[in-house]
């Protein structure tokens, strides 16, 4: 069944569509930018940060406008969208406001905030020291990885992203993930010595056979080989080493010397 395309505009300037993607998509694809802090390509969108606002209407809706999160909104034939006004502006100035006061000393907070004007919180600064802007990557790449180690507790303003009854995860393999995604660098850890520790946990390292370089840790390794249904064995060599050995195979094959018997064939034709 052929995919069904639909006409829109953005700024003013008409694209084609496929039905289903989102605005964000679209402008993505299209060079056009739009703030966001808690999308990634590869996670299903949720709109917790409300930072990729923008402003829609269609020549249907009598004049009505409404505000809508880039990153949810799926096009539709003749949608309008703009992602630029002053009252765009103004609420994701009045989101960043809000972020800055919950984590004023979040250097990436600090920055976007910047980035759109806002230089200091205009409410009251939250005492509870904290990066954490509750966009919930963390806990969503977690839960795409099939390890379900954390997520969300409490509610309102104690709302936190936590370890279940605030233990070391006994789901989590120390893979990193939910640190490498975080905006703001809000989940610490650190490799020391073949131990990585995380969540208040310590793994310990599986080493490359080749040059004896901490890989990932042992958990991790063994959950990795078992969703893919090889061996473990297959995977301790590093990155490096392992590109390393493909170019010497590659390099290895191209200066095999031809048979003579092949040579004699060529000179005698
Ligand atoms: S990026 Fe759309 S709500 Fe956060």
């Amino acid at each position: 069944m052929s995919e069904k395309v639909v006409n829109l505009e953005i700024n003013g300037r008409g694209f084609q569509a496929r039905e289903g993607m989102t605005i964000l998509e679209v402008a993505k694809r299209e060079g056009i930018p739009i703030p966001t802090l808690c999308h990634h390509d590869a996670l299903e969108p949720v709109g917790a940060c409300r930072l990729c606002m923008v402003e829609i209407t269609h020549p249907n809706w009598r004049g009505w406008k409404g505000l809508v999160t880039a990153c949810l909104y799926p096009v539709e034939e003749g949608l309008q969208v703009t992602t630029e006004s002053q009252e765009i502006h103004q609420v994701r100035k009045t989101i960043l406001d809000l972020l800055l006061a919950r984590c004023p000393d979040a250097p990436y907070i600090q920055k976007v905030a910047a980035e759109h004007g806002v230089t200091a919180t205009s409410f009251k600064k939250n005492e509870v020291q904290t990066v954490c802007i509750l966009c919930g990557l963390c806990v969503r790449v977690c839960a795409v990885k099939g390890c379900n180690a954390i997520g969300t507790a409490r509610r309102g303003i104690r709302r936190e992203i936590a370890a279940p009854f605030g233990m070391p995860p006994p789901d989590c393999i120390g893979c990193t993930s939910c640190a490498h995604i975080c905006p703001t660098d809000a989940i610490p850890w650190e490799d020391v010595n073949g131990v990585r520790k995380i969540w208040d946990q310590e793994f310990e390292m599986v080493r490359c056979v080749s040059c004896g370089r901490p890989i990932m840790p042992v958990t991790q390794l063994e959950f990795e080989a078992k969703r893919a249904g090889i061996s473990p064995d297959y995977m301790t060599t590093c990155p490096a080493c392992s590109q390393q050995k493909t170019l010497e195979t590659i390099r290895t094959a191209f200066t095999i010397k031809r048979p003579a018997s092949e040579d004699a064939v060529e000179a005698a034709s």
